[in-house]
């Protein structure tokens, strides 16, 4: 069965239908509706044409926030938009996580419509609910759920994003092919060159592949009250090597593919993590060209980090381990065994 043939998941009392697409499809789909479009500065350049009805923010984290959500609301008052009106985004993560806010809260609740166009969007935030805008220095702090209703993919919008960019959503492809599709994980392996270039066909392929491995396991656990933190595998490393200051210059995919080392690492010191699965995933991420010794990130200041973190999520620091593909647990760690994996050299 082609990974791309269009699917639905159900989440909670929501229904999210994905189709795989070509750009031109996907005007001739949208462009007879009468609906209201959200854009950033760069994704407008990917639309032809301008719709009438629609607002443009600018790009980057540093504008997901209540001036731009007030922004883009008046712009849909301003265009006559009803309870009826689909909002439709096109963009990253930032702009998918901001215009499903608005569509959640516009006369408590319109229609909405994601054209992910980021490799991040593509496989993480256009699927499982979360909205969201920054607050007072807190990500995502005020947000909603609100899963969208039509998620449409479209591989070859992937053509002009920035290989940082790129990088940044293929950390997290790379992760679901860990977390529980061996396939996916053979096609990174074994296609490296072609997915670097972002062949179209083998992207799409990539891209379904795991987008359906977040599904599956939002699906399971709508409301992240379990399994779904499977889903964080590394991110507790990254998190804390992005607020250590200065080492966010590795980028989110940088912290994210250093974190899975980590964390394969720590397992194999609990004597969970064979150490050839370890080193088969070192070489996987280290062929896709990311940093997996980060001299200047202090141990100590990591591991606080990561106390941090707990309080203030007021939760269990509990590590995403691995004791093979597909093969994923959750388990607090002796202080002592974390230090030793932060230290390592790999
Ligand atoms: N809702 C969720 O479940 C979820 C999951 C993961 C991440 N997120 C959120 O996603 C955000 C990060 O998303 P992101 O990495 O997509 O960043 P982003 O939305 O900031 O996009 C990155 C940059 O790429 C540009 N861009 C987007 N598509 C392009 C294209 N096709 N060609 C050229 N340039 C393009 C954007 O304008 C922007 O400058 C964070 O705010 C994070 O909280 C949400």
């Amino acid at each position: 069965v082609d990974p791309r043939a269009p699917f639905s998941l159900n989440i909670g009392r929501f229904t999210t239908q994905v189709f795989f697409c070509t750009a031109e499809e996907l005007q001739r789909e949208l462009s007879s509706t009468e609906a209201f479009f959200c854009f950033d500065e760069h994704t407008l350049e990917l639309w032809p044409g301008s719709p009438r009805c629609r607002a443009v923010v600018p790009a980057g984290e540093e504008h997901k926030n209540l001036r731009q959500l007030e922004y883009a609301a008046g712009e849909a008052v301003a265009a006559g938009m009803s309870r009826d009106s689909r909002f439709i985004a096109v963009g990253g993560g930032v702009l998918c996580d901001m215009t499903a806010l608005l569509a959640s809260l516009y006369m408590r609740g319109a229609p909405l419509s994601l054209v992910p166009t980021t490799l991040l969007a593509m496989v993480d935030a256009s699927v499982g609910g979360k909205t969201g805008i920054d607050f007072r220095g807190y990500k995502n702090l005020l947000g909603t759920f609100y899963p969208a209703e039509m998620v449409y993919i479209v591989p070859e919008l992937l053509a002009t994003l920035p290989d940082e960019e790129f990088l940044g959503g293929l950390a997290e492809v790379i992760k679901h092919g860990l977390l529980g599709d061996d396939q996916l994980l053979k096609l990174l392996e074994e296609q490296r060159d072609n997915v670097l270039d972002r062949d179209t066909d083998l992207c799409g392929r990539m891209i379904a592949r795991s987008l359906r491995v977040k599904a599956a396991y939002v699906q399971e656990d709508p409301r992240e009250e379990g399994i779904r933190a499977h889903l964080n595998l590394g991110h507790t490393f990254a998190h804390a090597l992005e607020s250590c200051s200065g080492l966010g210059r590795y980028g989110h995919g940088g912290a994210v593919a250093w974190g899975i080392a980590r964390a394969l690492l720590l397992g194999e010191l609990l004597g969970l993590t064979p150490s050839s699965y370890r080193q088969r995933v070192q070489e996987l991420l280290s062929a896709y060209g990311y940093s997996l010794n980060i001299p200047e990130a202090d141990p100590g200041a990591l591991a606080e980090a990561m106390e941090r973190d707990k309080k203030k999520r007021a939760g269990e620091l509990r590590f995403v381990l691995q004791e093979g593909p597909g093969k994923t647990l959750l388990q607090t760690v002796p202080r002592t065994a974390l230090l030793e994996a932060l230290n390592a050299t790999i």
